[in-house]
């Protein structure tokens, strides 16, 4: 993205990872920004998920979330394979729409590490989580948010590239007000066992600032390909 350089390459998800000053600006760019005009199925999912845990922005549900976002890429990947498969004879195209695999595949590494970082903190904190709220629900949701993902891909790969951009941009808003309610994070360091993977950081403000830029990333990919002629 312009103005904000690749300080130390992405080591998955292949995403531009930057400087603390470049978060910050990053941060303060997106709580300027207004959110997108949801829709219906964006908005019965966010309201779901505040319903069942809760308004506040809390380490566990953003673990939820992480969790329901790989799967519209996984949908995505798992469509293009069978797309290769019925037009192989036409190498050409066959790889163009390889290049969506690839694509899909690097945002779900990129939402994995996302988990995975989400997950250390939740068990470093010692965070209660109940196995029905916090892994058979979210497996629920994450089922049927596939199946959406996977049906309006197949009607109008638009309308789902626009259901996934909206899901990002909320994620992305989330994400950026969450460090700034929490100002304590800004002093408090951030070691993980997946730093080579995911990137290093100098706080905890940084590496959710980092994330919320890795969702503003998705976000952008999705409304440039809901905008390709060939999509519509
Ligand atoms: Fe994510
Ligand atoms: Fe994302």
């Amino acid at each position: 993205m312009a103005g904000e350089e690749t300080t130390s390459p992405a080591a998955s998800g292949r995403l531009p990872r930057l400087t603390h000053e470049e978060l910050r600006r990053a941060q303060s760019r997106t709580l300027e920004e207004p959110r997108r005009r949801y829709g219906t199925a964006a908005r019965i999912l966010f309201t779901l998920l505040d319903a069942v845990y809760g308004k506040p922005r809390t380490l566990s549900k953003f673990k939820v979330l992480e969790l329901v976002a790989r799967v519209p890429y996984q949908a995505w990947e798992q469509i293009a394979f069978i797309a290769i498969t019925h037009v192989h004879t036409r190498t050409g195209m066959a790889r163009r729409i390889h290049e969506r695999v690839a694509a899909s595949r690097a945002q779900q590494d990129n939402e994995m590490f996302h988990l995975l970082v989400i997950e250390e903190l939740i068990a470093r904190a010692g965070l209660p989580q109940p196995q029905i709220k916090f892994f058979w629900l979210p497996q629920a949701v994450a089922f049927v948010y596939y199946q959406l993902s996977w049906l309006l891909f197949v009607v109008r790969p638009s309308w789902s590239y626009r259901l996934n951009a909206d899901f990002e941009d909320h994620a992305e808003h989330e994400y950026m007000t969450m460090v700034a309610e929490h100002p304590e994070w800004e002093s408090e360091p951030f070691g993980s066992e997946f730093d080579d993977d995911f990137g290093h950081f100098a706080s905890l403000a940084d590496v959710f600032r980092q994330i919320g830029h890795d969702e503003r990333v998705h976000k952008l990919e999705s409304e440039a390909l809901m905008k390709e002629p060939r999509f519509r």
